[in-house]
Formats: C-alpha cells, structure tokens, sequence
C-alpha cells in the first residue's frame, strides 16, 4: 500500500474550529490520508474551544501548543517556537491552515521556511484595511500559500492582482456554510430561545442579536459607547442579545455600559445556541466575518458595523449592509428592517454545503502530481 498523505491541520481561535470540523470530517472519508490537527491554544476558555469540539463531533487535537493570550508579536512568535519541531517531528505532507487569525500565519510561517506545502481555505478575502490585523495576516498567508481556496470569486482576482498563479487557486466554495449545513437541524433542539424569554406561546418573538469584538470597535472605550448608544436605541424597539466576547467584556466591565432593560448582556454561546438564535433573529448586528456569511446563508438580515468588508458577496448576493458605526445610522437601518422587511438575497455560487469535499478532493489531485 503506498503511504498515506500526511496533513496537518491548524486551528487556534473559534472559527477556525467551525471551518476546520467539515474539512476533518472530510477527509476522514478518504483512507490515503492521515490528518494530525494541532491546536494553537490562541483561544483557551471552555466556551470559546471546548464548547465547539463537542458540539461539532470535532476529534480532539493530537497536540495543543497552549500559547494562550499575548500581544500579536508574541503570540505569533510563541506559535512559531512552539510549532516548529512538532513539524520537523511529524513532517507532513501538507498543511492546511483556515481563516486570518494570527495562528493561521504564524503557522505558514513557520511551514514556508521549512519547505512545507501550504493550503490556505478561505484565501484571498481582502477588506484593503490594513489597520486590521486579519487583513495583514491575509495577504500574508496567501503570499505563503501553494495553493488557495477560495469561498467567492472576487478573491481570485484580489490574488490575481497580488501576483499569485491562476492555476493555484481554485474556487470551491465555503466550509463554514457546509459547518452551518450539518448543524443548523440540531440547533433547533437547542433551548436557549426559552431560556432568554425569546419564545412565548410556542412562536418566536422578534429579537436582534448584536456581536462586536473587532479592536477598532471596542478597543477604545468612546467609540465602543457610541456604538452601544445606537445599539440602545434599538433595543428601545425589540430586545436586543448580546453575547459578549472576552475582548469586549474586559472594556465593558472598566467602563459604563449605557444600560438598557431590553439590552441582554450574556456569555459568549456555544455553535448550536448561537446557530439557534441567529436563524429566529429578526436581524443581527455585527462586526464579525464569520457571521456575515452565516447570516447571508440563513436569508437573516445583518448590518454589519464596520466600514469595509472582506467578504463582498455578502452584499452583492446576501442579506448584509454595511451601516458603519456611527448610532444614528445604526438606528435608521434597523428601523428600516423593522417596517420593511429584509432586502432580498439568494445564496452565493457553491455555497452548497460541499466545500469540504471539493477542497480534500483538489488536494488528493494536486498532490500527486
Ligand atoms: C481573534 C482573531 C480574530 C477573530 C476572533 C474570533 C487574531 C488577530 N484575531 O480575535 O480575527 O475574529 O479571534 O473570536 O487572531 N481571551 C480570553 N479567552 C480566550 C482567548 C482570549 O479571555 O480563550 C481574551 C484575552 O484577554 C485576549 C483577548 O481575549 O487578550 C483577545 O484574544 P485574541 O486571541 O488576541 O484575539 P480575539 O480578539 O479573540
């Protein structure tokens, strides 16, 4: 028999955890190839790792770097020291690296120099904000990467543009909706909409669910008030949930938050109860990538509080608009949701659920040549 493909597979913050089960998932249906899944550790609390291996069947990570917190120079460099001998140990055939945290290019990093091959899925997103770390550690993963994955197709042509080879990139389509797929029918199950008062009578009743973790967006406290002003005026017309990230709690809890009785504050939520909610939401606000796209899959209308975004298909085909940060926007886009419904969407090409099999069926191809 010949010998197996050995990959080995990274993740290290929350999401990469939800596009790294449907791939390991994957390629587990392919007996040639080994994975080994290594976990950074950038993300450590039970309700931002553990709580997503169980509830996407994940198999545990053969080994956890367990680099935990530090500023973006050292945590990146500490993933580096840290992962180097694992790859000279296990020398894999291939790495595979998801998303933009800064696990995901201290890995490539460290494979590049070593003459690893790189597969980086979800390339070629570009915001062109280089104020935002994900967007420097973008451009450089894929400046790294042998071969990319694409979830839509303008980010063939941002790689285009950066000198990168047509024939190593390949448009596949988005694991994180596969991981939505699999999940979405037993997130119905979940009881979270009772526990936080959303369901009366047996129906849902209208809520929106805020998310905010980006540092230009709670990193300073004033631009974190104002936007929990224009948050506030919504939650005059409907509850608002807000699940709260560790970043963003530790600014909330040295500063005021503009109360409000329908504003409620609460954990961040394991994959199901989030999934849950998301799909019952009347609309979400958010500066998050991930939910962008899980909003656009669910037809759910999302205002996306930020300037830019890296994921345009959201917008072109989905449910999102860009509102930015300043309240009274906030507030007349809500409003508008509120009295008119969503704008319509239709689900972006190869959005599908099927990502994962074409990625691992690519790299059975690709890697034999
Ligand atoms: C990271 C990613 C971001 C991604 C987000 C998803 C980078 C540069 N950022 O941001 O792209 O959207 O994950 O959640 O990689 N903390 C805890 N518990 C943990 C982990 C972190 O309390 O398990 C706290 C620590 O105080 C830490 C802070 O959260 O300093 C930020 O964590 P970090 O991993 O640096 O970045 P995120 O903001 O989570």
């Amino acid at each position: 028999m010949p010998r197996p493909l050995k990959i080995l597979n990274v993740v290290g913050a929350r999401p990469n955890l939800v596009k790294m089960a449907p791939l390991l998932r994957a390629m587990k249906r392919h007996k040639e190839i080994e994975t080994f899944l290594v976990h950074t550790g950038q993300h450590y609390d039970e309700r931002l790792s553990d709580v997503f291996f169980r509830q996407l069947e994940m198999q545990l990570p053969d080994a956890n770097l367990g680099v935990g917190s530090g500023s973006h120079a050292e945590q990146t460099a500490e993933i580096m020291k840290r992962v180097e001998p694992l790859l000279l140990r296990y020398r894999p055939d291939l790495v595979v690296v998801v998303g933009d945290v800064n696990s995901t290019i201290a890995v490539s990093l460290t494979a590049a120099k070593l003459g690893i091959r790189i597969a980086h899925v979800e390339a070629g997103l570009r915001s062109f904000d280089r104020s935002m770390p994900e967007e420097i550690n973008r451009m450089l993963t894929d400046a790294l990467a042998d071969y990319m994955f694409v979830t839509e197709e303008c980010a063939i042509e941002n790689l285009l543009r950066e000198g990168r080879p047509r024939e190593r990139i390949y448009f596949v389509g988005n694991v994180m909706i596969d991981a939505l797929h699999q999940s979405l029918p037993l997130s119905q199950s979940s009881k979270i909409g009772d526990e936080l008062g959303l369901v009366n009578g047996g129906g849902w009743q209208r809520f929106a669910m805020l998310t905010l973790h980006r540092p230009s967006n709670v990193d300073s406290v004033e631009t974190l008030h104002g936007l929990l002003e224009g948050i506030v005026a919504v939650a005059e017309e409907i509850p608002v949930i807000f699940p709260v990230h560790p970043r963003t709690k530790e600014k909330l809890d040295s500063s005021k938050v503009a109360a409000h009785p329908r504003l409620q504050l609460i954990p961040p939520l394991g994959y199901l109860e989030f999934l849950s909610l998301m799909s019952h939401a009347t609309m979400v606000l958010t500066d998050s990538g991930g939910i962008q796209e899980e909003t656009t899959a669910l037809g759910v209308p999302c205002l996306t509080l930020r300037n830019n975004t890296e994921r345009p298909v959201t917008i072109s085909h989905g449910t999102n608009q860009l509102v930015g940060t300043d309240p009274a926007k906030i507030m007349r886009a809500a409003q508008d949701v509120l009295e008119n419904g969503r704008k319509p969407g239709r689900l972006p090409p190869l959005w599908d659920g099927k990502a994962a099999e074409r990625i691992v069926e690519t790299i059975l191809t690709i890697t034999e040549m």
